[in-house]
């Protein structure tokens, strides 16, 4: 698929999935393609846990129970981890979001859909304080996100945004 249709086509998903697995290979080309994302110091400091087990991936929707985490094949967690440069520069956050909107992209361009839990993710964990130990985090990791990954049922849309005059500016802001 052509970049520009990808970027269009993707849409957070949150209805529910076909149940039908996605292949190991799949999952590895869509982890690849977040991988290739730039990060500070190239630091690669964002992991992926691909859960696939019925029993984890039950576990998980008992504490996000939404349509698309009850259904979903597949479950990508999304992880990192803290380096501090020169200066106390620490690029943990830039990274992930860099890491996760190019697996996004993958996620669509695949023929799949899913949604990036980040907010949901980190208030149920704070509530629960579950999530660390069920995926056994170690202690310099933390969990940012849960993504569930699969094929849609249901049309994927994207969320209206901004006329581009609002957001790019020429020369200087005013
Ligand atoms: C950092 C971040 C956190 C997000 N957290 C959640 C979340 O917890 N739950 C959810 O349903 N969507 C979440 N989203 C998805 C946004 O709600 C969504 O991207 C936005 O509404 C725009 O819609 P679109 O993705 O269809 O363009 C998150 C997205 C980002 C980038």
């Amino acid at each position: 698929m052509d970049f520009f249709n990808v970027v269009e086509r993707r849409g957070s998903y949150r209805e529910e999935f076909a149940q039908e697995a996605v292949p190991k290979e799949t999952i590895e080309k869509m982890v690849s393609a977040a991988q290739k994302a730039p990060s500070g110091y190239n630091g690669q400091t964002t992991s992926f846990i691909a859960i696939t087990e019925a029993g984890l991936r039950q576990k998980i929707s008992g504490i996000l129970p939404t349509p698309a985490v009850k259904t979903a094949p597949l479950l990508l967690a999304v992880i990192t981890e803290k380096i501090v440069y020169h200066d106390d520069l620490v690029f943990e956050m830039q990274n992930y979001g860099a890491a996760t909107e190019n697996l996004m992209l993958a996620i669509t361009d695949l023929g799949y859909a899913g949604v990036w839990m980040d907010g949901d993710t980190e208030l149920a964990d704070r509530k629960s304080q579950t999530f660390e130990k069920l995926l056994k985090l170690p202690e310099k990791y933390t969990l940012r996100a849960i993504i569930p990954v699969g094929k849609p049922l249901k049309e994927v849309t994207q969320k209206p945004k901004k006329e581009l005059s609002a957001i790019l500016h020429w020369q200087t802001f005013e």
